[in-house]
């Protein structure tokens, strides 16, 4: 863990407009910085920057936060990563608190594997550019694929030279231990203790992690030996799960930020070929059929996947099935198909870039019409394969967790199929229906037309609702912007706001989850003797914390200080009368929970059937109806004063 101390100090040290200034034009309006959203397509820019908060604020996205935050969202960096990142930059050295010997084992087994990884890389490299085998050989066949030098050294290719010992005698005598060797798989042990190369004579593509240090490799052979394997792999190790890795994401990730969207394709070819035509969000489950991991991975960044297939059918109908997993992750997926014998990285080579990209717009088919088409001409006209077809498309449908987008599909699907969509329908909610059962979960009907409650009813319920939200959510505002600041009223004086308001609140407890983290977390470090400012919450850990903290923190009032004299507005400025601003905010906020549960009384009251307990009910009634009316008298006393 980092400590509390390297924190405080990177905070300080962290200039927010500086940091987001590297990733965003900023342009400088009154207090405040402004750009365009680096999370959404936009022509007017309607990101924030406030220097003197340390927020930033995008009203495009919704998102906001501190310099961490923003590293965390567009980078997808984790806080300890956020950190480190900013320690980088402002020079400050990173202090951890001790971490249990296990860990630390295993820490520095894992940077060793990884030291012995990237001095492979290297390794390889040079033989290919420096040696003569590694010229004539693999840098030749590289260039005969069609691969220009520019894209050989950013994905970092190499040769591995054609003798037994040429990697691990080097590796020895340069000082790395036999073990890591072994266990990363660069060497294998013969029986009686000496080593070998795994890679011999072969090409080699290393495989990055999301931060770009080589964690594996694949190498390819260059014999046309049908008895050769065509690539021999990195065994599993400490640093490589083959399931959580995507080739080429390091690269892409950018690049599928930035365009919303992902090309899946299945060889390490094929990603070097179409980075290389200037498609550089494309990556590839390294010929092995995608796992949950791998599609999360992609999740953080884009919700939109389009897989990039060759064209034999055969392997298509067999990875049909593993794409309802995509689905199941929320993610939208589309499918493009090329002509017959042509992979990717083949048919770009053909056609050129811009070829190629039309291609792929043009021919790109929303998976699950595509799905339906392939099955329904398969089924002909036979009503039992049909019938099967429709199950399987609906079940594929199923998956989808949001049920608007699902409805859309079985709209589309019924048309497609020439089957009722009221038949689909009740299919697919029997599917949902009984996963759910399976997950211990309320299945969420879906109907062809929605139902809404009246209007009147409606308007009803989100009033009641947003009414207590809004008292505690006015309580977190007041307790973030005046929470140290000092009171001086008749009668309470040589306190401060926060602590004042948090322990008049002591018997009310918060309902919204956040409001209620909130104030706990407030209580706590009241309680330990300190006053938390604005900073201490835009810089917490928790997400939802720096949300509120933030939203609170840039409505149109509080962002820009002159914002009434620039609009000409008269707003009554709470400013002028804390007391009544505070009072009015914890007195609301009681008198909204008194009155829920007078609310619940009554309604005990209405059913119950026995003498005694509705006489207790009614006593209670009728004193919690006098507190009622109290809180009334004072709050009209105290805005009125
Ligand atoms: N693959 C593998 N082992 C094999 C064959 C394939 O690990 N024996 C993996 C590799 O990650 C490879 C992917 O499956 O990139 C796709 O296989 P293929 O299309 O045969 O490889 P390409 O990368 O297209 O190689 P090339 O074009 O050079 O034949
Ligand atoms: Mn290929």
């Amino acid at each position: 863990m980092i400590t509390k101390l390297t924190i405080d100090k990177i905070m300080e040290a962290t200039d927010i407009v500086e940091v987001i200034g590297e990733f965003v034009q900023l342009k400088k309006r009154g207090a405040n910085y402004v750009g365009l959203s680096p999370f959404v397509n936009e022509k007017t820019p309607s990101f924030t920057v406030s220097p003197s908060k340390g927020i930033f604020k995008d009203f495009s996205s919704g998102k906001g936060g501190s310099a961490i935050t923003f590293l965390m969202e567009l980078e997808k960096f984790t806080y300890p990563e956020a950190l480190k990142w900013l320690a980088k930059k402002y020079g400050i050295e990173i202090e951890e608190t001790e971490e249990s010997k296990e860990n630390k084992e295993a820490d520095s087994r894992r940077e060793s594997l990884m030291v012995v990884s990237s001095y492979a890389a290297k390794f390889f490299q040079e033989a290919m550019w420096e040696t003569e085998e590694g010229t004539n050989i693999g840098l030749s066949y590289f260039k005969e694929r069609g691969f220009t030098p520019e894209i050989i050294k950013k994905f970092e290719l190499g040769y591995s030279p054609d003798q037994w010992e040429a990697f691990t005698s080097a590796a020895i005598k340069a000082g790395y231990q036999p073990e890591f060797l072994e266990e990363s798989g660069l060497s294998v042990k013969r029986d009686n203790g000496s080593m070998y190369d795994r890679y011999r004579g072969r090409v080699m593509f290393p495989i990055h992690s999301f931060t770009g240090r080589v964690i594996a490799f694949g190498g390819r052979t260059l014999k046309n030996d049908k008895n050769v394997p065509k690539y021999v792999n990195s065994p599993e190790s400490e640093i490589y799960h083959k399931s959580n890795v995507l080739y080429g994401l390091y690269f892409a990730k950018k690049a599928i930020r930035d365009l919303d969207n992902c090309y899946l394709v299945e060889g390490y070819a094929d990603v070097l070929s179409v980075f290389q035509a200037g498609i550089e969000n494309v990556v590839a489950s390294s010929g092995t059929s995608l796992t949950v991991e791998q599609i999360r991975l992609i999740g953080r960044l884009t919700k939109n996947i389009t897989i990039l297939y060759d064209g034999d059918a055969a392997g298509i109908k067999a990875s049909l099935r593993g794409l309802d997993l995509i689905l199941e992750e929320g993610l939208n997926v589309k499918v493009v198909l090329f002509p017959d014998g042509h992979d990717p990285d083949s048919y770009v080579r053909q056609v050129g870039s811009s070829a190629f990209k039309q291609y792929i717009d043009q021919n790109k088919k929303d998976f699950i019409i595509y799905k339906t088409s392939i099955l329904l001409k398969d089924a002909g006209n036979d009503p039992i394969r049909k019938a099967e077809v429709i199950r399987e498309v609906v079940e594929s449908i199923a998956k989808i967790p949001d049920s608007i987008k699902a409805s859309v599909f079985i709209k589309e699907c019924s048309y497609q199929m020439q089957i009722e969509e009221r038949v689909l329908l009740s299919e697919l909610n029997k599917m949902r229906l009984s996963k759910a059962k399976k997950n211990g979960q309320q299945a969420e009907r879906i109907e062809a037309y929605p139902e809404e409650p009246p209007f009147e009813e409606q308007a009803q319920l989100t009033k009641e609702v947003n009414n207590g939200l809004y008292q505690e959510r006015e309580v977190v505002r007041l307790l973030l912007l005046y929470g140290s600041r000092m009171i001086d009223w008749d009668g309470i004086a040589n306190t401060y706001i926060g602590p004042f308001v948090i322990a008049e609140l002591s018997d009310v407890t918060f309902e919204d989850p956040t409001c209620k983290l909130f104030t706990d977390i407030y209580r706590q470090q009241v309680e330990n003797g300190v006053l938390p400012d604005d900073q201490f919450f835009i810089h917490h850990e928790n997400k939802a914390i720096v949300d509120i903290a933030v939203d609170m923190l840039t409505t149109k009032y509080t962002l820009s200080e002159n914002w009434y004299e620039m609009h000409n507005i008269f707003v009554p400025d709470e400013q002028m009368n804390m007391r009544a601003t505070v009072l009015g905010a914890i007195f609301h906020l009681k008198k909204q929970k008194v009155g829920e549960i007078l609310e619940d009384l009554r309604k005990e009251l209405q059913n119950s059937t026995n003498e005694t307990d509705q006489e207790i009910l009614m006593t209670r009634y009728m004193q919690l109806k006098k507190v009622e009316k109290h809180i009334s008298d004072y709050l009209g006393s105290v805005i009125l004063k």
